[in-house]
């Protein structure tokens, strides 16, 4: 691919885009090709969370349906959610999948060309969109790169945004072994949320929360950062730092979650068993683990091979590849990190409030569509339904000029500690910041994270370490449990 500022004189841009994932991607499709847009990748094009998105797209199956959409997403998101953007989220599915099906995407159909919507859990219908059977992330997001009609830079990472008083001016970037600048008028930054401060998590390993922390140097607000969510079904056995997602769909559609003698458990813990929201099913599983010492499992023994094999093609695939011989073979698994519910505050129109030319969607945003646990298979509509809002709101906005004078950091990117100061950070993360959490074991991981950001580190782990700490003193503050944010005494 061109590296589209060799070609350039002056780096300036109408609208500069971090991130391409579906956010950033339907984001750049919505402005118009007479704006000079530039879009961002930290690494190959497909390196983000969209692409490894498994069980589908929720839209509300028809107006009908949209009552009952907002109240399953506001009762998963318990009680905080914000009403007025579930509700524009919810409004707005259905023009969002239309659009896409009208520029040619294909969602998975019977034989008879009907849609074909599936089930997860906390889903009071069958409300979900897929593509590829479980592949909806990785065929969403081809589609997307095929539509953007704006160049794209890879193996860009954004070391920092230039920042003039309130005003965004563009970024700093790193690429091709050196730093520069880009100017733009409008920066929307949709760089996905923070899976690699993880030890064990779903994400693709360019998801490092940078921007999250560039924003916590500028005063720039995050909000709900204590919520981060832990998806149940995770095979976390694989070597490699992204572990395997089992997608949701599974138990939607009649999987099993066991123990080592064929118990399934999870009625113990909640009358919807397999159904109960993901934050119950993922602490459940967790206390299980603890309490019992047996390992857990799903299984699919009573789905017919013929139908998983189409339906699941590719966990079919990967886990044949592993050795298990599904659905026959149950498949050890464990709660993993998968989404961060809280993010860098957002208005409804894409803006970060308090500041100029500065936009934040999808998984980096917080809007307040997911409360305090994210329905299943609401993130990718909400990074089509605010990608789409953001541009709009370019569109109808002015420019306010810069005149340059900005305060860039000179540390070095990395240095020689860093790995091995990443790897404990992941570890404490994991071990005291995730899915029970007491405040001494906060305490600890906040001690921890104030010596390493005392000591010599590289930019990018400081930028990761000031995230890591927004997350513990978010947690700190909250000492009552509500969704994916549990804290014990003991
Ligand atoms: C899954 O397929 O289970 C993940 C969907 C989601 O994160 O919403």
């Amino acid at each position: 691919m061109k590296n589209p500022l060799q070609k350039e004189k002056a780096l300036r841009y109408d609208v500069v885009i971090i991130g391409a994932g579906v956010a950033g991607l339907y984001a750049a499709i919505g402005l118009p090709k007479h704006l000079k847009v530039l879009v961002l990748s930290k690494s190959h094009p497909w390196e983000c969370n969209t692409y490894y998105a498994q069980g589908g797209v929720t839209t509300a199956y028809n107006d009908a349906d949209i009552p009952l959409h907002v109240s399953d997403t506001l009762e998963a998101g318990a009680g905080m959610c914000s009403r007025d953007a579930v509700q524009f989220m919810s409004e707005q599915s259905q023009k969002v999948i239309h659009d896409l099906m009208q520029r040619g995407f294909l969602f998975d159909t019977d034989t008879h060309g009907n849609l074909l919507y599936t089930q997860e859990a906390a889903h009071s219908r069958n409300r979900i969109l897929h593509a590829g059977g479980d592949a909806t992330g990785r065929y969403l997001h081809l589609f997307l790169l095929q539509q953007n009609p704006h160049p794209m830079l890879s193996n860009a990472t954004v070391t920092d945004l230039l920042m003039e008083d309130d005003k965004c001016c563009g970024v700093e970037v790193f690429s091709e072994g050196s730093r520069k600048l880009i100017y733009a008028n409008n920066v929307i930054i949709a760089s996905g949320g923070v899976g690699s401060l993880y030890e064990y998590h779903t994400n693709s390993h360019a998801i490092s929360a940078d921007i999250h922390g560039i924003c916590l140097e500028k005063g720039i607000a995050l909000e709900s950062m204590e919520m981060m969510q832990f998806h149940p079904t995770v095979f976390v056995s694989g070597s490699g730092a992204r572990k395997l997602l089992l997608t949701e769909a599974l138990r939607g559609e009649g999987a099993w979650i066991v123990d080592e003698n064929g118990y399934r458990f999870l009625f113990e813990y909640d009358e919807r068993g397999e159904m109960a929201p993901r934050d119950i099913v993922s602490r459940a599983i967790f206390d299980y683990k603890q309490r019992t010492s047996s390992p857990v499992y799903i299984s699919c023994a009573h789905f017919d091979k013929e139908y998983f094999q189409g339906r699941f093609p590719n966990i079919y695939k990967a886990l044949q590849d592993l050795g298990y011989n599904l659905p026959s073979e149950r498949v050890p698994i464990s709660p993993a990190f998968h989404y961060s519910i809280g993010g860098i505050k957002s208005d409804l129109e894409g803006r970060v409030p308090n500041t100029k030319g500065l936009y934040v969607i999808g998984e980096a945003a917080c809007t307040g569509v997911h409360g305090a646990n994210r329905l299943a298979s609401n993130s990718l509509l909400e990074g089509l339904v605010f990608g789409k809002r953001v541009s709009e709101t370019i569109v109808d906005s002015p420019a306010t000029p810069c005149v340059g004078k900005f305060s860039l950091s000179t540390i070095s990117l990395e240095m020689d500690e860093d790995k091995e100061k990443k790897d404990r950070l992941r570890r404490i993360m994991w071990d005291k910041v995730s899915i029970v959490r007491t405040q001494e074991g906060l305490n600890e991981a906040l001690r921890v994270i104030e010596e390493m950001l005392n000591s010599e580190v590289g930019r990018l782990l400081k930028l990761r370490l000031l995230s890591a700490r927004a997350i513990v003193e978010s947690a700190l503050k909250r000492n009552k449990s509500i969704g994916v944010h549990y804290i014990t005494s003991a």
